[in-house]
């Protein structure tokens, strides 16, 4: 059954042909990044215009590229929460126009649950009752995975998200947009124990994060050093960083896979591309026998793939969405 999804909650204008949940026919994704740079962050109203300029040509390519045309998708698999209200609105009125017009049922898919997703999607082996960490630009979320359609939200970020804490430290730095990947790179030449800075929320006894008080910790670090007249070495002050937050986000993933008992955790969302996240956790999965799951590069990041495929099991679920559906900018779970 092919599901064809569609995604344009952020920055990124996307549209993907899926078969069964799992075959990717097609996986097109325009990115703005060029567009946002200068502003060293995402600009809502640059995203939407953007989003509306480029829908239909993604669209477009993903149903070739998949060697289809618009009757053949079973269902129209698309985003409608969370994310920026314009740029969604874009993808949903795509959506809900192909729907409309070829008589197709149209499937609301809530985007953190399709990061999620990834990982059914990679390994269709995997083990469910699990633990996922979906740690992206907008969410740092720990949930207790019970099916592809099934989950449990055990904590959140009280403040920024961890992606957040990344694109906002470089963006502070002038080191470029998204941080995130900028900061990954930089830190594998420092020394992650150059700066002690605080682990927010570490024994804090739930499962809620909280990023924005690590990161007011780097820039006053480097304000001071520099009223000092002291030098900092630049990775020195990005690994530090990065070891604090991953420190965090791996105690809190561990101790909740104790609570639950499960034996796989994932991680999912664009910041579970951090090469020091995925060695950290895997390496602490191999001491605790515990297994590690998470997605390749090309699905941790923002797609419609998992749109579509997360699409397919709400299908066979039976959910259906009206052509009233409307954005979300929150979760809402
Ligand atoms: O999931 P995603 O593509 O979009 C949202 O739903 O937010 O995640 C984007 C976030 C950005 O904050 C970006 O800086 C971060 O993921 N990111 C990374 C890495 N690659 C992307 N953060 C840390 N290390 C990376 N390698
Ligand atoms: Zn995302």
């Amino acid at each position: 059954m092919l599901i064809l999804g569609i995604e344009s909650s952020c920055d990124d204008t996307a549209a993907a042909v899926v078969e069964d949940g799992v075959k990717i026919l097609s996986n097109v994704i325009s990115s703005q990044n060029e567009f946002h740079q200068k502003y060293g962050g995402i600009v809502p109203e640059i995203a939407s215009r953007k989003h509306v300029e480029l829908i239909l040509y993604v669209i477009d390519e993903a149903l070739k590229k998949a060697g289809i045309t618009l009757d053949d998708p079973e269902a129209i698999a698309v985003t409608y929460k969370p994310g920026l209200v314009g740029s969604l609105l874009v993808g949903l009125s795509a959506a809900k126009a192909i729907a409309y017009a070829r008589r197709k049922p149209l499937i609301g898919v809530n985007h953190i649950e399709a990061h999620a997703y990834a990982n059914f999607m990679e390994h269709p082996d995997l083990e469910v009752p699990h633990l996922d960490l979906t740690v992206s630009g907008g969410h740092t979320l720990l949930v207790y995975i019970k099916s592809p359609t099934e989950h449990e939200v055990l904590g959140g970020t009280l403040d920024d998200a961890v992606g957040e804490a990344y694109d906002k430290i470089a963006k502070f730095l002038n080191l470029g947009f998204p941080g995130g990947p900028i900061i990954d790179r930089l830190a594998k030449s420092g020394d992650p124990k150059a700066i002690d800075f605080p682990r927010p929320l570490l024994n804090s006894g739930d499962y809620n994060f909280s990023f924005s008080g690590l990161k007011t910790a780097v820039t006053y670090f480097v304000r001071e050093a520099k009223a000092q007249g002291k030098e900092i070495r630049e990775e020195d002050l990005l690994a530090s960083f990065q070891q604090a937050a991953v420190d965090v986000l791996v105690a809190k993933l561990l101790k909740a896979s104790e609570e639950k008992q499960v034996s796989t955790v994932t991680l999912s969302g664009g910041v579970a591309a951090n090469s020091l996240l995925r060695k950290t956790l895997s390496e602490k999965g191999r001491e605790l026998g515990l297994k590690v799951v998470y997605p390749s590069l090309a699905l941790c990041t923002d797609n419609a793939a998992i749109i579509a495929g997360l699409g397919y099991h709400l299908f066979k679920k039976g959910v259906r969405s009206g052509l009233d559906l409307s954005a979300k900018a929150n979760l809402e779970f």
